[in-house]
């Protein structure tokens, strides 16, 4: 329920601001992946350290959701701390680029 309203939260500030996101570049966000790989690439998103928590998918999601995301990040509208201080070294273009991977990448999602 919670992720729903998120997600409806986050939908709306898109619709409303419709931000003019920097034009992502899907091969140029690929090179960028290492450093997000570790943890949202791992087998069934779970991670083993420090604790056993879950990771979100983000191949397949919306390019736009995810730059919003990751912007939401650095400014520190969302609060998670791995990603606060991930997003914190990312350039818009960055977060455009690896965006545009990611939603172009593979969707294993068992719902879709
Ligand atoms: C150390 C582990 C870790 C690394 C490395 C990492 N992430 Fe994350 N990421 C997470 C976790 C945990 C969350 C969920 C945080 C939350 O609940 O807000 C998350 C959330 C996200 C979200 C929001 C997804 C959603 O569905 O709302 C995006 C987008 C994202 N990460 C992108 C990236 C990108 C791009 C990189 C690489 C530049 C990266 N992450 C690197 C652990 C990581």
């Amino acid at each position: 329920m919670k992720m729903m309203n998120v997600i409806a939260a986050v939908a709306l500030s898109v619709a409303a601001t419709s931000v003019a996101a920097a034009d992502g570049n899907a091969a140029a966000g690929q090179q960028k992946t290492a450093l997000c790989e570790g943890c949202h690439g791992i087998p069934d998103y779970r991670t083993a350290f420090p604790s056993v928590y879950r990771v979100p998918k983000l191949g397949g999601q919306h390019a736009s959701y995810l730059a919003k995301a990751l912007q939401a990040y650095k400014s520190g509208e969302r609060s998670h701390p791995t990603m606060r201080a991930i997003a914190a070294g990312l350039s818009d273009q960055d977060m455009a680029d690896l965006a545009a991977y990611y939603a172009a990448g593979d969707t294993k999602t068992a719902g879709k």
